[in-house]
């Protein structure tokens, strides 16, 4: 029988709290199989075969906390110096076709494992004095570790369909772990992808999340893509894979896979930022193309598909129930991701720079990191040449920056004083106005100084005021 050496101390000591209560208890699930593969985790899942709450509570006296219970679900949670230690009864769950809700009975430790997702997920260890640290395998689990194979420990049809939400962990274990999903598993979910369905959105970005923290994230999404499961979860970026081949006058038109390019730029996004909102504007940075391709005598042209992409993020980011509060960071960077490459072509004016620091802000040195990314051609000669393009490229936006001090940019007449001295109420007339004096210092037309912007703004309020026009006047409440 395999033991394994626990080092937490504090497992030690639920396996004497189970011996004074007299209860048989288990570690199992994630916790085991992270201290196999020697990932460190903070969360430790007990399994009680018996009254798990009765037990939750008692070694909360112990350990003088309190347990937070569910009664209905029979779980109980307990935070104890940075662990997060749940207790669970065994059991026995049999769901219907159309939920996730199962239904629940006392079980054995056989039910309780045989019921889990993955059989590196079914492990479990006895915490009985006498078999401390003894594994219990029922499926193989420990050759699956060994051997990096995701595989359900029933007929996968059963496990996925007790719980469609497994179809995403899947991809997401495949990715995190680097480990093999099993055939019959992929051939499962592919038949069964739009299960996927009943699960909530906020449960499915979770894993989605996850996937895109992995270090190789494009392992899970290759899975997401392989099986359907992706178009369910996120069609426009779905809609980004393959490729069309047009013939005219003898030549062949070919464009590239914009989902594999878009796979590759994350993947280099994530070698070098953790950063998850970095790495979804790099997965997302072309996701505007699949409406704005077009077959142009030249060949294929995707214009304005970084303003398209802009736009359509702010449904994809309601509808995946994302937090609002990156979007606009997000559209950032989808809006200008092809910017530094044309600063690169012409002959660059200190203007141009400016305006491109000005628009990234402060998700300039993501952006640079983004378009480095975005470099993903074969040719070890091209590459070097872009990558040193976008070098001196940041090099000019840093020189700029520093002349300038456009990190704080911001116009240096202020809406208040624009407001007072045209007897204006908060509208957009100011908004206007406080744009053009902005225009102006990134125009290099005036310096960045209250004073010559001041100059600037009495010299031309008239002009800009009439240049407004009376509809937007008309609009304004008093
Ligand atoms: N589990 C399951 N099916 C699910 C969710 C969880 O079978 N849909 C089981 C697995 O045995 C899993 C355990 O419950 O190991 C704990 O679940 P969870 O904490 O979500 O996952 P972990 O495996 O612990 O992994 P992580 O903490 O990295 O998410």
């Amino acid at each position: 029988m395999l033991k394994i050496r626990i080092k937490e101390a504090i497992v030690k000591r639920i396996s004497e709290y189970a011996e004074e209560f007299g209860i048989e208890v288990y570690a199992v699930g994630g916790y085991v199989r992270d201290v196999l593969l020697n990932r460190k985790r903070k969360d430790i899942d007990f399994t009680v075969v018996g009254d798990s709450i009765a037990f939750a509570k008692f070694v909360g006296e112990k350990l003088k906390r309190s347990a937070i219970i569910f009664e209905r679900f029979r779980t109980a949670m307990l935070p104890y110096r940075g662990y997060q230690l749940e207790f669970v009864g065994t059991r026995k769950e049999e769901y219907l076709p159309n939920s996730r809700k199962p239904i629940v009975s006392i079980g054995t430790i056989e039910d309780d494992l045989k019921r889990r997702d993955f059989t590196i997920n079914a492990l479990a260890v006895s915490l009985l004095e006498e078999k401390f640290g003894e594994i219990i395998d029922l499926f193989n689990g420990l050759d699956d570790l060994e051997n990096k194979i995701l595989r359900t420990p029933l007929d996968p049809y059963t496990t996925y369909s007790d719980d469609p939400l497994r179809m995403m962990r899947a991809a997401r274990f495949s990715a995190q772990l680097e480990f093999h999903l099993h055939q019959s598993s992929l051939d499962a979910i592919t038949q069964m992808a739009d299960r996927i369905k009943i699960i909530s959105q906020e449960r499915i970005t979770d894993e989605f999340f996850k996937i895109l923290s992995a270090n190789k994230p494009s392992i899970g999404l290759l899975i997401l893509k392989k099986t359907g499961l992706l178009k369910y979860i996120f069609p426009e970026l779905d809609n980004l894979s393959g490729v069309e081949i047009i013939e005219e006058g003898g030549k062949q038109y070919k464009h590239k896979d914009v989902f594999l390019h878009s796979l590759k730029v994350l993947d280099n996004v994530a070698l070098v930022s953790d950063k998850l909102w970095l790495r979804f504007a790099a997965l997302t940075h072309d996701i505007g193309k699949y409406k704005t391709k077009r077959i142009t005598p030249n060949g294929w042209t995707f214009h304005g598909h970084e303003e398209f992409g802009a736009k359509i993020m702010s449904n994809i980011f309601r509808r995946m129930k994302f937090p609002l509060d990156n979007l606009e960071y997000v559209q950032r960077l989808i809006r200008l991701h092809q910017r530094p490459m044309q600063l690169v072509d012409e002959v660059v004016t200190d203007s141009a720079i400016r305006r491109l620091a000005f628009q990234a802000g402060d998700a300039l040195e993501d952006l640079f990191i983004l378009c480095k990314a975005d470099i993903t051609t074969k040719n070890p000669y091209l590459e070097a040449q872009y990558l040193n393009n976008y070098d001196i490229v940041a090099q000019k936006v840093l020189e700029v920056q520093v002349k300038d001090k456009l990190r704080e940019f911001q116009s240096p007449v202020r809406g208040e004083e624009i407001m007072k001295i045209c007897n204006l109420p908060p509208s957009k007339p100011v908004g206007i106005i406080k744009g053009k004096i902005e225009d102006a210092i990134l125009d290099g037309i005036i310096p960045n100084e209250y004073d010559a912007a001041l100059k600037y703004f009495l010299e031309n309020k008239d002009k800009w005021l009439s240049e407004i026009g009376k509809e937007e006047f008309s609009k304004i409440r008093y």
